[in-house]
């Protein structure tokens, strides 16, 4: 069955197999509940993964064609640097958490592959299974070894794994979506083993303010509009750009990670901080 058929397919299912009623005890929870941002919008904690899970169901099977548009290629650069600072060697096991359609992992496969190092394996984890199904068809196509490659439906937030399984976790335009990005360096921290190194590629601010102007005016005048005219969808593509100016910015970001518990922790900025990549150890 195409992608596209057995997405259809879900949608048909979906009243049967995720409504719920709500209960009293459920809804009163839902009342008491904190707050927090899903873009510029405060939702309840609960409701923000719901609607993140939607944004990426909606764009699944453009999103690769998407990154392309809305960076102008940019982002292809960008991940080969994250991929090449990691830099693998043998033995290497990576998790890639919100791994979505496998960018990243299918760098790491061609690294490894070029490098010529042994006993190397990626592990894809991502909490939608419309992104992991894009990949996984994916990697068919680029011929990767199935023996190389894991993808594992899971939450960062409350990663499926056993502690000190991995020795690279690597996160990718993945953690501004979540809910409670303390639990999400909690759990990276968990599953890495002593010695494991933590990496994460992710939008920042910018260095200078004129600079950032202009990139608000491309992000909200330009990103949705291109949204809409390829992916025929406005909305995902506003929460995606709203996301980016709710997420904490470069050194906030660093003291999370140490209060994580991870040490060695240091950024570089890329394209006048456009993104950053922050790196740490578990020690
Ligand atoms: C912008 S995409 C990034 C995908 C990929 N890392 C890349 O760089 O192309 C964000 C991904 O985060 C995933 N995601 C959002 N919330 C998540 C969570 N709580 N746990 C795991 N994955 C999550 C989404 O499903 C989506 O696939």
């Amino acid at each position: 069955m195409s992608l596209r058929r057995l997405t259809k397919f879900k949608r048909l299912l979906s009243p049967f197999t995720t409504s719920r009623t709500l209960t009293t005890q459920q809804n009163q929870n839902i009342n008491e509940e904190k707050e927090t941002h899903f873009g510029f919008e405060k939702v309840k904690e609960s409701e923000k993964e719901r609607k993140v899970h939607k944004v990426f169901e909606n764009v699944a099977l453009d999103y690769d064609v998407m990154n392309d548009a809305m960076s102008l290629g940019v982002h292809r650069l960008w991940k080969d640097y994250f991929m090449c600072q990691l830099s693998p060697t043998d033995n290497t096991k990576l998790l890639d958490v919100a791994g979505g359609t496998g960018d990243i992992a299918f760098r790491f496969l061609q690294y490894v592959k070029n490098g010529n190092y042994k006993n190397c394996h990626v592990t894809v984890c991502d909490i939608n299974s419309n992104m992991l199904e894009v990949g996984k068809i994916r990697s068919e196509r680029l011929k990767h070894q199935p023996e190389t490659i894991s993808w594992k439906e899971g939450n960062a937030e409350e990663l499926p794994f056993n502690d000190n399984s991995f020795n690279a976790y690597t996160i990718a335009f993945g953690i501004r979506n979540c809910t409670h990005i303390d639990k999400v360096l909690e759990e990276a921290y968990r599953v890495l083993q002593p010695g494991g190194r933590f990496m994460c590629l992710e939008f920042s601010r910018l260095e200078n303010s004129y600079t950032q102007w202009m990139y608000d005016q491309y992000s909200f005048q330009v990103i949705p509009v291109l949204g809409q005219l390829i992916a025929g969808q406005w909305k995902p593509y506003q929460y995606l750009v709203e996301s980016i100016r709710q997420f904490p910015n470069q050194e906030d970001f660093k003291r999370m990670i140490e209060e994580a518990g991870f040490r060695q922790v240091s950024y570089e900025n890329l394209t006048l901080g456009v993104v950053s990549i922050h790196s740490a150890f578990k020690l």
